[in-house]
Parts: C-alpha cells; structure tokens; sequence
C-alpha cells in the first residue's frame, strides 16, 4: 500500500518540510492531519524561501493534491494570508487544495485564553506556546459545546452560534487574569468569520471520503507530521507539549486513513535538538556550543522568530520517539551545523536519581532530574554542504551517523547538509 508518514522525532522544527518537499514528486496527495497556525515548514526551493503553517508542502509541486484533514485546527485568516502570499508569488492554489469541513476553527477567544494563560503562568511552569490559541481550540473541540468545525461555518444558525459562545465565553474568562475579554464582540466575529467562509468556500469538502477513495483507487499519498512526537499530547513532555498528537499514532486519528494503509514511516530529526518554549530539554546547552548551533543553524523560530533552544543529540529521547512512531528509517538533518565542532557530544543514557537508564521518563518531574550520559564522538572539522553522495563525506561525519543509527537502532537513510533541494544525501 503506498502511503508514506513523515514524523518529526523531537520538539518539532526537525525540517520535515524539506523531506515532504523532496518527496512529494512521487506521491499523488499530501496530507496535514494535525497542528494548525503553530507550525512553521520551511522549505527552500532554489532562491526562493516559503513558510506555510496550514498548507502541505506538496502545494509547491504542481500536480499534487494537498489536504487538510479534521485533526488540524485551522486559523482561517492566517491561512487566507498563506493563501494569498502563495498566489502572489505564482504558486497555484485552488482545486489543489481540500481543506476538511471536519476540521476545527480556531477564533479569537481561543487566542485571548492562550495568551491570557502564558502572561499569567510562573516562568517554569510556563508551555510557552506560540500564542495562536490551539491548546483552547483543541480543548474546545473535546468539550464539544463550544466548538466549531469548518463545516459549522456554512450552517443557518452559525451567527446565533457565535452570539451564544461569545456570551459563554467571556463569562468564562472574565475570572481570568490579563483575559482581554472585551475585545470579543460578537457581530464583529460572525462578520469577520462569515467573510473568510466565503473566501474558502471552493476548498471545504469530506476529506475523509476523498482519502479513502485515494487510497482504495491506489493513489500514492504521503502524511505530512508537525510539530515533533516529543510534543505529542498523550506521548511527548506532558505538559510542555501541544495540543495533538504529533507522533506517529496521530496520523490515523487525524487523516481518517486507516493505520494500515501506510507503508513506510520516515523519522525526522535534527543532528542535534532544539526546543523552543518551555519544558524540560535534557540536552540543552547553555555554553557557547549552544550559541554556535544556534548562530550556524539559523535556530529562530518559523511561525514566532524566538531563539529556539539548543542542544546535543539525545539518543535516548530520539530512540523512545522512533519506536513510538513505529519509523523505518532516519532522515538526519542539519549536519552541516556541526562540520566545525570539534568534538560532539550525543547523550546515550540518563542518568536518574543515581541509576542509568535508556528509557524516556514518563513523568517531567523526572526528566527535570536526569543528568545526560554523553559519548563523545571526534568531528570532522571538514564543510559538508556541498557533498553529493556518502562518499563525498568525511569519515568522521559517517561515524557520526553510524552511530546514531545504532543508538536509535534504526538506519539513516537520509542526510541532509544544508537547506536546499540539492543537499541531500541518500545514503546507501
Ligand atoms: P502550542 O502548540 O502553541 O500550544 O505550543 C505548545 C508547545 O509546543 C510550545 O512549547 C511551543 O513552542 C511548541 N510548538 C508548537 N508548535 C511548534 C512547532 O511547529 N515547532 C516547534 N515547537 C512548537
């Protein structure tokens, strides 16, 4: 069956657009089946740079079908914004894109409670979202009264809806510290929402039933992960996570798609991590290696431009994500980042209370309290980002892939040295 996942392995921005964007010539759809506004792809395309938060990276290929499935929150101004900066740039959109009537909306309120939330919280406690107001949009979904589903939109009663929730809500965060309830006016928001219906009126369909008649016809249809499975709501660093689940398991819930039809599962992660927001980050530097990875790799954030956390490869946390998101193979990102170090350090065990584990805390107090084991591994002192093949790599940089692939214990099948199309690197 030919549908392939690609699953980001950390806290997201592994630079899984790039590999959806480099495979996308061989699929029929992209699919998003999760996330919204908060992710951030980047993908590089010869000179030109595009960051889409909604759209599935396949919209850059011409002749792919790019869904968004019911497990994605949409924000429909952002996403008529990315609509818009596409065209202009003469990018299609339109019969191309499907966009789920079983997909959740995000609304104003939902941001005024994200934000009323991150001003209010103590500094360590605090997720640090992106401020785009998922985790209240998700939330608002599993409450389902208040909710509203792309389809919800073109309903008769959707303006006496909108009338009914505003009330509800800003008796709800009228309690809240910093909840700038009266912004929320409700004429205004059925207005607003009423004029971005109309505007994706062509694109709102059944996803679900054009996915399964995708795949039952054969279609070869690729899922498209954001964010990272270390930020999946059931599995990742609850509660430093996001409001879906951004592992593997995530892409059945949010697609529609039968877990079975998926043949290969590629893995996402970066040669080293990074973490923006708050949580524990086991790895994280705080040293001038860390501002070195930081500088190198551009670490700024896509969809809010804060200096990303960073941070040595942490094998443990990378082989608990890999096996949770049942992935075949690695796709090994940013190695060009560390061409110059002259040595790295890769965490292969925690330590936790005095005794060495390998597996991945459940419980963040935990996390909080292991102490990395490192391996140190000689680097390569050698510029990757022109190599072609595995042969035009230095031996210290294939000892270093060798070795993740061992400790994660599943084969690097991609490395990727730099940001465009043309530096990757199958490996053999
Ligand atoms: P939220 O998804 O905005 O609720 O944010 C929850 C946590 O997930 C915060 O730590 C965010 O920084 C992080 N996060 C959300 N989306 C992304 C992403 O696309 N890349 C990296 N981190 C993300």
């Amino acid at each position: 069956m030919p549908a392939t996942c690609v699953i980001g392995l950390q806290w997201g921005d592994e630079a899984k657009g790039k590999i959806v964007d480099l495979l996308t010539a061989q699929f029929d759809v992209v699919v998003r089946y999760q996330g919204g506004a908060n992710a951030g792809h980047t993908v590089v395309v010869g000179d030109q740079t595009y960051k889409l938060h909604h759209v599935p990276s396949g919209i850059l290929n011409p002749g792919v079908m790019n869904v968004v499935g019911p497990g994605v929150v949409v924000n429909p101004a952002t996403l008529l914004k990315e609509i818009q900066s596409l065209l202009d740039r003469q990018i299609p959109v339109g019969g191309n894109m499907l966009l789920s009537d079983r997909a959740h909306v995000g609304f104003p309120w939902h941001i005024v409670e994200d934000q009323a939330r991150n001003e209010s919280t103590a500094d360590g406690e605090n997720i640090g979202t992106t401020l785009r107001g998922i985790g209240p949009c998700y939330r608002d979904k599993v409450g389902r009264s208040h909710a509203f589903r792309l389809g919800d939109l073109y309903r008769p009663d959707f303006r006496e809806k909108v009338q009914r929730v505003v009330e509800a809500k800003k008796t709800l965060l009228s309690g809240w510290k910093n909840a700038r309830v009266d912004s929320l006016d409700a004429a205004e928001i059925h207005a607003e929402y009423h004029g971005y219906a109309e505007r994706l009126r062509p694109f709102v369909g059944d996803s679900t039933a054009y996915l399964l008649d995708a795949v039952e016809a054969g279609k070869r249809v690729l899922f498209e992960g954001a964010q990272g499975s270390l930020l999946d709501v059931d599995h990742g660093t609850y509660p430093f996570v996001t409001g879906s689940n951004s592992s593997g398991g995530g892409v059945s819930a949010g697609s529609g798609v039968p877990g079975r039809c998926s043949n290969q599962v590629i893995g996402v992660a970066k040669a080293y991590t990074t973490r923006v927001g708050g949580g524990p980050f086991p790895t994280e530097l705080h040293d001038e290696t860390g501002v070195r990875i930081r500088e190198l790799g551009r670490e700024y954030g896509t969809t809010t431009g804060r200096p990303r956390r960073c941070g040595g490869f942490d094998a443990v946390a990378v082989r608990y994500t890999a096996r949770l998101s049942g992935i075949d193979v690695i796709s090994l990102m940013m190695m060009d980042v560390l061409s110059h170090l002259p040595e790295i350090k890769v965490c292969v065990a925690y330590d936790l209370d005095g005794q060495r584990i390998r597996h991945f805390p459940s419980h963040v107090d935990d996390l909080r309290r292991v102490k990395p084991i490192y391996e140190t591994i000689p680097g390569w002192n050698q510029d990757v980002s022109g190599a072609k093949t595995a042969a035009d790599l230095p031996s210290g940089a294939k000892a270093y892939l060798a070795r993740i692939a061992e400790l994660v214990g599943r084969p690097v099948a991609i490395a990727s040295v730099g940001p465009g199309r043309a530096q990757t690197i199958m490996m053999e």
